[in-house]
């Protein structure tokens, strides 16, 4: 794959013009990219990297995907937008498709436009269902590591106090317990509580599964207070962990899980979708989105999920993720920086034995491999469902140089 280069000068251009004009809310950015194309993100020099990250877990069939390109065109040709005072085509197409993926058939779902707005649609939903049976009913209980947006509501549900303290006071109805912990959990949840919201596993929090006996617990202690177990699938969900839905890996069933990232391959879409009394628990005008539902957006969506089953992507991500887990197995015997690894099908955490995540990311960075350091002692790997083996071996073959050239230079550091 190669491109054709564009202006030497533009990367250095971009970046002073991005500080200039941008508000700088992320940490600073070092590089640029002009293109796409499958797994391959390609930078202002022409120069393509292997992208093992996926735009945090977003672009799943990688990059400029012809079935998404096609389904956006088509639709960005016919119809763009109507706002919800109309039906269109594509949305209620999508909002069957997941009804049939969750495999509940009463499920029906609301559109929001990203994953935190797809959480605060699952929030307000939770505190009507919560409000309808007493009026006290509002407060949520969630795990401490999660992450679950950055709107009031979400932030609060967000189990890291660092990222609420610019911002407090916040709403004061959230209650917060360790991520493993099953007898706090069940003492966390009274009967004012109207939902647990958490992940299957916490991706932020560092490709942290939490244990099957906290599920658990959450679906029992919802049951018995008359709550609703809302789970996060904004990371984890459409095929990144292995099914559909992580939560399909568990004992349990929740009542409500909202979906963004791979949703729509790279199309800004959230999808709160809820079944039993949850499904109807948001009455009319309780509610509301502007953008929720685009047609182009929602047809994309359509594409990705037609595609991932035409070609079996599912299957295809497990071949995948025991290659890679497999090669991350090998480099912990052999590259004594590297503990391990954890996570589950394309959403894995290569643990490391010192905090130098963020070293080797830019190591593999240096080697055209993109990947993430999501805690200071783990590294993140999320690859399109859609890489081949071959593209697995060349990214482990830049970890196994990455992770060797950051050790020799800590052991070089050290007096
Ligand atoms: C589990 C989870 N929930 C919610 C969010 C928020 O999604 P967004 O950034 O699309 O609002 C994220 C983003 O990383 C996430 O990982």
């Amino acid at each position: 794959m190669t491109s054709a280069p564009t202006a030497s000068v533009r990367t250095d251009d971009l970046l002073e013009r991005h500080g200039e004009h941008v508000m700088q809310t992320y940490g600073e950015p070092t590089q640029v990219f002009v293109r796409g194309d499958g797994v391959a993100l390609f930078d202002a020099e022409g120069r393509p990297y292997l992208d093992f990250l996926c735009g945090l877990a977003v672009t799943s069939l990688g990059h400029a995907h012809p079935a998404v390109t096609a389904a956006v065109s088509h639709q960005a040709a016919t119809l763009v937008h109507t706002s919800n005072l109309f039906v269109t085509p594509p949305a209620v197409e999508l909002a069957a498709r997941l009804a049939r993926i969750t495999g509940w058939a009463d499920a029906r779902t609301f559109f929001a436009n990203c994953g935190a707005t797809a959480n605060e649609a699952a929030l307000k939903l939770a505190r009507r269902h919560g409000k309808r049976q007493r009026a006290g009913k509002v407060r949520v209980v969630t795990l401490e590591g999660s992450f679950h947006g950055r709107t009031f509501a979400t932030l609060e549900a967000t189990g890291q106090p660092a990222k609420h303290a610019p911002f407090e006071p916040l709403l004061g109805v959230v209650d917060t317990v360790p991520y493993d912990d099953a007898d706090a959990l069940r003492a966390a949840v009274t009967d004012d509580t109207c939902a647990v919201l958490l992940e299957c596993i916490q991706g932020e929090g560092g490709v942290r599964p939490v244990p099957d006996d906290v599920l658990v617990a959450a679906r029992e202690a919802c049951d018995a207070a008359g709550a609703l177990l809302i789970i996060d699938e904004v990371q984890t969900g459409i095929g990144r962990t292995g099914p559909w839905f992580a939560f399909q890996d568990t004992p349990v069933v929740p009542d409500v899980i909202t979906v963004a990232k791979a949703l729509a391959n790279g199309l800004p879409i959230g999808a709160c979708i809820a079944r039993g009394a949850a499904a109807t628990a948001l009455e009319r005008g309780e509610h509301a989105s502007t953008f929720g539902g685009n047609p182009v957006v929602c047809a994309a969506a359509n594409a990705v999920l037609d595609t991932i089953e035409r070609h079996d992507l599912l299957a295809h991500g497990a071949r995948l993720s025991a290659a890679i887990v497999a090669g991350i197995e090998d480099l912990a015997a052999t590259v004594p920086l590297v503990r391990g690894v954890r996570g589950r099908g394309l959403l894995l955490g290569m643990e490391l034995a010192s905090p130098v995540a963020a070293a080797v990311a830019s190591a593999c960075s240096e080697r055209f491999l993109l990947v993430n350091a999501v805690a200071p002692d783990v590294l993140r790997l999320a690859p399109p469902l859609v890489a081949t083996e071959q593209d697995v071996a060349l990214a482990l073959a830049a970890l196994r140089e990455s992770l060797t050239a950051v050790a020799g230079a800590t052991t070089e550091e050290t007096p």
